[in-house]
């Protein structure tokens, strides 16, 4: 972000009070930040009893060994009970868990809390004849369907850790990620509805399964594949299953087991510097904890009368925290939605929010550009009048899209959470209260209650208010991350080492403390891009390009953008044997990163230039080339290798050739 709109940022200074009657009754009030500042592993012990543990912790937090924690040590539980089960034996099996809301209209199913036990104990027994155990591996290649819900819990409920893979991904980015956790099952569907069409996903999978056993001899046991769209698939029935002759036709009745605390519950891969994703752990009594109590502070849930709505998909960890576990646990009633917000027309998500009376929303700043463009009549043709609570996630908000949030959306009365966390933090650790905080639109505020953080200097001052830095955390808590899945070493260097004489996290992101002491999270400062809230390392995208025969060489950029906050922008050169590469070279390179990745990863732009600009040490500087793509006038050039690359580069690109 540019010093420009850093100052611009820190001019704003609307402040939002919460509403009177929202604070009254507030789940957490403004004594909770002084009672868990007191006494911080007391004030984790007390949200861990919102937990049914068969068996009691010892001891709150072992961090003798850092950075390797372990929380509530020697307790035991099951989180697939903990979501579903204990519900039922409240009394509660008949409330609703989800409202299922499927793309076509009227393809719609509500799920209430018995239903879910039934499911997820059929699904549980189905896989254990599949010869699933605890600790297994299960990846998970689904749609937004219930089936991928009841397959996350079921795998919860026999302790085999699961790996959610988007369904938007590549078949080569779910081999790297079945072949790197050793999956043992995948879990699939035949296709899934995107924008009216059936899309399919069952390709995929055969086509992972092949690439893991040629190329790192993996072998996927079996494939459990739900019918959601009909369309044709290949079939090998020595590896094939079909849901509805295994899953639908096992006993609804499952004896759950309780796992200690420190069982790990999922892999979530995710981008880092380098191109091979990190499969980050997550374990489950200290990650269940910080999902419930955040799910319920920082949206206020009242689970008797709120009807929640998450709109992420369940291949991130948003929704893991806050459409699975969070949600769950707190015996919430929620939305789930299969598709595209467009589909079939633009008002989609309003109309889904009038019809079944939603009171807290959760979705990304991105989201909200895209319909903030669209104008306000389409979501003021509906009532949402239901909304109390608006949350944001997945990348800085903007001030303008902050105040259009909560004015067009939240009628003007609606506090916005804007909920700084990562994949890594599990849970939400910097976010107003919607009860106690005065919001200010852009800023995630302050850490919340049980959580410690701060921005500091390279060398590990904490900077003073008014200045930037790096964030950091500064105090183990319960959902952090265990380890990166196989590398202990990646995990210590990549969080740990900076500012290892401290024993903080380093989160990888730049911020600001206002003249309050309030946060204002800037982006990342490594390599890593912020796409519509996915995050993507340039590094990954790099390695797709290179690996397509007529490029040498690509270095790529996350470039400012309206909609999207950040695009992807790639500098190729190419061999020479390539000549130009032909008129559709960019088209061309566009397609090979999406079909190698994923659509979210395909460049907005390729730019094919004659040499790219290297330190003396070989080191591409990509601050210069992000001037390109942000139309600036290119910054220093003086440590380059050959000074003369960048006016090379300019006038390549101004003559369009
Ligand atoms: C960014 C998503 C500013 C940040 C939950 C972080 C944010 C990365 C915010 C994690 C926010 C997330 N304000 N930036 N409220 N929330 N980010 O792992 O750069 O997909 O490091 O987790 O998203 O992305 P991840």
């Amino acid at each position: 972000m540019s010093e420009e709109t850093l100052s611009n940022l820190l001019k704003e200074d609307r402040r939002f009070e919460p509403p009177a009657e929202l604070a009254a009754a507030a789940n957490l009030k403004e004594e909770a930040y002084a009672r868990a500042a007191e006494d911080r592993e007391g004030f984790w012990a007390e949200q861990a009893e919102r937990l049914t543990w068969s068996k009691k912790w010892d001891q709150v937090l072992d961090w003798s060994n850092p950075p390797f924690a372990k929380w509530y040590v020697g307790g035991e539980l099951n989180a697939a009970y903990n979501c579903v089960d204990r519900h039922v034996e409240a009394g509660n099996g008949d409330k609703v868990a989800i409202h299922w809301v499927g793309e076509p209209v009227d393809d719609k199913r509500s799920i209430t809390y018995a239903e879910l036990q039934a499911e997820v104990s059929q699904a549980a027994n189905a896989l254990t004849d599949l010869g699933v155990g605890a600790g297994d591996r299960v990846a998970i290649y689904m749609p937004m369907i219930p089936e991928a819900i009841v397959t996350m819990l079921a795998c919860a409920r026999i302790g085999a850790p699961h790996t959610v893979v988007f369904g938007g991904f590549s078949s080569d980015a779910l081999a790297s990620r079945v072949v790197d956790c050793q999956a043992k099952v995948v879990v699939t569907a035949d296709g899934g509805y995107r924008r009216g069409a059936p899309s399919a996903l069952k390709p995929a999978v055969d086509e992972a399964r092949a690439k893991a056993a040629e190329r790192d001899g993996h072998t996927v046991e079996k494939v459990l594949v739900v019918k959601r769209t009909g369309q044709e698939v290949d079939w090998d029935d020595s590896v094939d299953v079909w849901w509805h002759d295994s899953v639908a036709k096992a006993p609804t009745e499952h004896q759950w087991r309780a796992f200690d605390s420190e069982h790990p519950l999922y892999v979530m891969y995710t981008s880092g510097t380098t191109g091979k994703p990190k499969g980050i752990l997550h374990t489950t009594g200290g990650y269940l904890t910080g999902c419930a109590y955040t799910h319920w502070a920082v949206f206020d849930l009242k689970p008797e009368t709120d009807v929640y709505w998450c709109t992420a998909d369940i291949g991130w960890v948003t929704g893991h925290s806050y459409i699975v576990y969070g949600p769950l646990a707190n015996g919430a009633t929620q939305v789930l939605y299969e598709g595209t917000p467009d589909s079939p027309e633009k008002g989609r998500w309003w109309q889904v929010i009038e019809e079944y009376c939603v009171t807290i929303f959760y979705t990304a700043p991105t989201a909200i550009r895209s319909f903030m463009k669209q104008g306000r009549e389409i979501p003021d043709a509906r009532d949402l009048s239901s909304l109390r609570v608006l949350g944001s996630v997945g990348e800085p908000i903007n001030p303008e899209a902050y105040v259009w949030y909560r004015e067009v959306i939240g009628g003007d009365r609606t506090p916005v959470v804007d909920t700084w966390w990562q994949t890594e933090t599990g849970a939400i650790m910097i976010s107003p209260l919607p009860g106690v905080t005065a919001g200010k639109p852009g800023s995630a505020m302050i850490p919340i209650p049980g959580v410690s953080a701060d921005v500091v200097t390279e060398e590990g001052e904490s900077v003073p208010n008014g200045s930037g830095g790096y964030l950091v955390l500064t105090e183990p808590w319960p959902s952090m991350l265990r380890t990166i899945w196989g590398d202990d070493q990646r995990f210590k260097d990549t969080y740990w080492s900076r500012y290892a004489d401290q024993g903080w996290y380093f989160a990888g992101d730049g911020a600001k403390k206002d003249t309050d002491g309030d946060l204002w999270v800037l982006g990342r400062v490594d390599d890593v891009m912020n796409v519509s809230g996915h995050r993507l390392s340039t590094t990954e995208i790099e390695s797709a390009l290179v690996s397509h025969p007529k490029v040498a060489e690509a270095a790529v950029v996350g470039a400012k953008d309206e909609d999207t906050g950040q695009a992807v922008c790639a500098f190729v050169i190419l061999r020479d044997e390539a000549g130009d590469g032909g008129d559709d070279i960019v088209e061309e390179l566009r397609n090979h990163v999406r079909k190698e990745i994923g659509a979210i990863a395909k460049p907005r732009q390729v730019m094919v230039v004659p040499e790219l600009p290297k330190t003396r040490s070989g080191k591409i500087m990509r601050r210069l080339l992000r001037d390109v793509a942000e139309h600036r006038e290119v910054g220093d050039v003086t440590t380059l290798a050959d000074s003369t690359v960048m006016d090379l580069i300019s006038g390549k690109l101004t003559s369009g050739k």
